[in-house]
């Protein structure tokens, strides 16, 4: 490996991003268990200058171990901002594997080796695989009603606006090909929150590249405060319509076109 990021000799190297605003109490123990559960990985806490001091915490951990990194942006820009940034660092260093994972616990690194291995698979190896609440076997632990009822309804609502068969189109657990995103114009991608997740996964789908989900056990947080907001929910809300409707303008075009043909 020409880079000297010292992963094993043949096997593509992985970068777990991991995006954080105030997680001062769950990164380290979070970054442990990822280190141990996939210790040829790398992983990138990418920090908007959390006020609890989330980032000088994060330099600490990075001086006491190579395959941690850390990138400081200035302000708090929203969930899709920071992984556009985290997964640009990633694509610069050429990383071959880009991995999506919440630095709050909910996602378990435990289930990083089962999600990485699936992206190698088969004859027809899939691009983009996908930790999934809403597939059989798959769970959420210990979320209260209303955040299931608003995360069941954004799946149902981006499923019928935009066709894509994804179950867990806003999971924030997934394994990406680095050449995927390379090839998804990130440069374009406007959404700040966490329609970023629906973002990439139309754009993946629309593209032509091939999704899988494999169960995960969702469990919210202990530590912190989730930073979903009324107006996360409201920008999603409004690109996926408007998503949607172009989606379905785009279809009535080829059909009328091809009626004229
Ligand atoms: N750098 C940065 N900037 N990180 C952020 C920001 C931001 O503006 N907003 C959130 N994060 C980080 C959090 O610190 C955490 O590590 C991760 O992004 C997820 O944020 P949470 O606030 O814990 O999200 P959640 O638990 O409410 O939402 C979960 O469900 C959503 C809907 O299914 C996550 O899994 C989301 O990824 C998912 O879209
Ligand atoms: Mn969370």
């Amino acid at each position: 490996m020409a880079n000297g990021r010292g992963a094993s000799a043949g096997a593509d190297s992985v970068l777990v991003v991991v995006p954080t605003y105030d997680e001062r109490e769950n990164l380290e123990p979070v970054l442990r268990r990822v280190l141990t559960a996939v210790p040829e990985a790398h992983v990138l806490v990418v920090d908007d200058d959390s006020p609890d001091g989330t980032g000088d915490l994060a330099d600490e951990l990075a001086a006491a171990d190579a395959r941690v990194h850390v990138l400081h942006r200035t302000d708090k820009a929203g969930l899709g901002a920071a992984y556009v940034a985290g997964f640009e660092w990633a694509m610069r260093r050429g990383y071959d594997v880009l991995v999506e994972m919440d630095a709050d616990g909910s996602h378990a690194p435990e289930d990083l080796p089962r999600l990485l291995g699936a992206l190698g698979e088969g004859s027809d190896p899939p691009h983009v695989v996908v930790g999934s609440r809403y597939v059989p076997g798959g769970r959420v632990v210990n979320w209260p009603w209303h955040r299931q009822m608003l995360s069941r309804g954004a799946n149902v609502y981006s499923k019928v606006a935009l066709g894509v068969p994804v179950n867990d189109i806003t999971a924030g657990f997934r394994v990406y090909r680095a050449d995927v995103l390379a090839a998804l114009n990130l440069d374009s991608i406007a959404s700040q929150g966490y329609c970023f997740q629906v973002d990439l996964t139309w754009r993946a789908v629309e593209a032509g590249y091939t999704v899988v989900e494999l169960p995960i056990t969702f469990v919210d947080r202990e530590a912190g405060e989730s930073k979903m907001s009324g107006s996360i929910v409201r920008e999603a809300l409004v690109r996926v319509t408007k998503w949607g409707v172009r989606r379905r303008g785009n279809q009535a075009w080829h059909a009328v076109r091809s009626v004229l043909r």
